[in-house]
């Protein structure tokens, strides 16, 4: 079975980069009666195994929401669970670094998340930047409307500075302002978990980006499930407004 993914993976074309929704951990948990942390944490393993596919299938980008600047808004306790997991998993994702060689990079405003988190954050994004692999974007405490709102104020404030001119702005010169610049946008944006909706994620970035649904919950979600959705999206017709 094993060897037979490895086939057809390495068989179908692999998009650059490809950028996940990771939800459904709550539901998942409560399907079994557990505590929702539980799923979070299993949602936390289904990552590791996605990150390292990812890896042998080639892929250059992975974007992968963890958590929103809406989700400050669960329980205290769910909360605290969540930001206790990221940084078990940033630990061991440091000591493990020089087996697995992704290179790690974080979206979002970080300044609100405890100070050990922040500094986990600096040392696995420093660490790893000579890793030649494939890049994971972490997206913590991520809005892609705040992710726009701050890009405008930097331009806004070079203006003010006399760097630059509101003309002169163009998309790619925006695009350089965002949390993802120097990261082309993702072709395909996987959420399973079965809503239908953003959750503002890349709202920017995805602008051309092939949507992939599946009520597959999150930590149900493994390789075979990423082959899946490569394979829908190598099926699509990208028109990109043209007519073909
Ligand atoms: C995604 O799973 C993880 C985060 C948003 C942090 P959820 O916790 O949203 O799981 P559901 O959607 O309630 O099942
Ligand atoms: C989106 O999931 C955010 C993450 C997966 C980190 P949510 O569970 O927060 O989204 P909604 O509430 O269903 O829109
Ligand atoms: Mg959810």
């Amino acid at each position: 079975m094993g060897l037979f993914r490895k086939k057809e993976a390495v068989s179908q074309a692999v998009p650059t980069h490809i950028a996940i929704v990771m939800d459904g951990n709550g539901r998942w948990a409560r399907k079994r009666g557990l505590p929702r942390k539980a799923g979070h944490k299993v949602g936390a393993e289904a990552f590791r195994t996605i990150a390292n596919y990812a890896k042998t299938i080639g892929l250059k980008y992975l974007t992968v929401y963890a958590f929103s600047t809406e989700n400050w808004k669960r329980a205290d306790e769910e909360v605290h669970a969540i930001m206790q997991l990221l940084e078990q998993y940033l630990r061991e994702a440091i000591a493990d670094m020089d087996k697995n060689r992704v290179r790690f990079c974080f979206f979002g405003d970080l300044t609100q998340l405890s100070p050990a988190l922040q500094e986990e954050a600096r040392i696995a994004a420093q660490r790893s930047k000579r890793y030649e692999g494939v890049q994971v974007n972490f997206c913590l405490n991520y809005g892609g409307r705040v992710e726009i709102v701050r890009a405008a104020q930097r331009f806004a404030r070079d203006c003010v500075e006399g760097k630059c001119a509101p003309e002169a702005l163009t998309q790619e010169g925006f695009s350089d302002l965002l949390y993802s610049s120097g990261v082309p946008d993702p072709e395909l944006v996987i959420r399973p978990g079965g809503e239908l909706r953003t959750s503002n994620f890349l709202l920017w970035q995805s602008a051309y980006a092939e949507y992939y649904f599946t009520d597959v919950l999150w930590p149900d979600f493994g390789p075979k499930e990423l082959d899946k959705a490569i394979a829908a999206y190598n099926a699509r017709n990208r028109r990109f407004g043209g007519a073909k």
